[in-house]
């Protein structure tokens, strides 16, 4: 669609946002909808992350998405902010309702969204959680709130992973939790499914895969956020050994498509089908 006065600017706030797939991702439903907008990437330093959104209020920006590393601080200037993303602790969404600026998040559903598309049922299950960071933060809390048996936070500092479990466990009295260092991953073999949430595995070069999954059975599910490279060292070894595998690419364009759904008032199915041939561009 040609663009004209009256084109909207969508963006993603973060830093750095240099390689984010979500102006492809966002680009194309604009495209592929008819919608007379645009969307584009900003890297803001946290220092001018208010003035930013005042600017966003003065340029009449309809909506943006925000990223690493302001998913929390930016729920200090928000409007208001929706229960589910006040719940998770993070902020990744925010719309434009006359001029105020509406905080919610579309990770944890978009995680969520991504194992009902493949039939896998979480419930009463025991998940292994590597990284105690934002993206763990909105995954494991979400986790808890669907009813999974048994959550385990694995975290390289073990400070930061002890502070996640509680505040799940504040929340959540019903979820068994456990917390330890990532390095004594061998004593939680007993799991169902290993979700990456550390950021091992970005930098295939000098990464290498954040647990050594020879030690589990072979009928765990293995998930890993990372989404460049699509395939990382951790889901190369998984397929090597006939596990079940998701790609973070999964969870990128879910979390993206109910973007779009708060922004637009959409139907998801309506919106967007043809979620393999955006996969394809990506
Ligand atoms: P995001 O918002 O993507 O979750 P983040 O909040 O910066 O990003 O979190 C990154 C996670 O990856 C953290 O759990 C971090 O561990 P620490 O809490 O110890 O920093 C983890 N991480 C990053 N690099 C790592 C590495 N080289 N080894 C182990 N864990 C790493």
């Amino acid at each position: 669609m040609t663009k004209d006065w009256n084109t909207n600017i969508y963006c993603l706030i973060g830093d750095p946002v240099k390689k984010s797939l979500s102006p492809k991702i966002h680009n194309y439903i604009f495209e592929a909808n008819n919608i007379n907008s645009v969307y584009v990437c900003f890297n803001i330093n946290a220092k001018d992350l208010k003035s930013t959104l005042d600017s966003f209020k003065i340029l009449g920006i309809e909506g943006f998405n925000v990223t690493v590393p302001h998913k929390i601080k930016i729920m200090n200037y928000l409007d208001e902010i929706d229960d589910e993303a006040r719940y998770l602790g993070a902020v990744n969404t925010v719309k434009n309702v006359e001029g105020r600026f509406i905080g919610y998040n579309t990770d944890g559903l978009g995680f969520i969204k991504s194992l009902e598309d493949r039939n896998i049922d979480i419930i009463n299950k025991d998940i292994l959680i590597l990284g105690a960071g934002g993206a763990s933060h909105a995954i494991s809390t979400k986790l808890a709130l669907e009813g999974v048996n048994k959550i385990i936070i694995l975290n390289r500092t073990l400070s930061k992973g002890k502070k996640l479990a509680s505040e799940i466990h504040e929340k959540f009295d019903n979820v068994k939790l456990e917390c330890d260092t990532l390095d004594n991953f061998y004593k939680y073999l007993d799991i169902d499914m290993i979700v990456n949430c550390t950021t091992i595995g970005m930098y295939p070069d000098i990464d290498s895969s954040p647990v050594d999954l020879s030690m589990f059975n072979n009928d765990i599910i293995v998930y890993d956020i990372v989404y460049k490279p699509i395939k990382t060292k951790l889901l190369h070894m998984a397929e090597r050994m006939g596990m079940e595998t998701i790609e973070g690419i999964d969870m990128l364009i879910n979390q993206g498509l109910l973007s779009q759904k708060i922004w637009f008032n959409y139907e998801i199915d309506n919106l967007f089908k043809d979620v393999d041939e955006l996969k394809k561009l990506l």
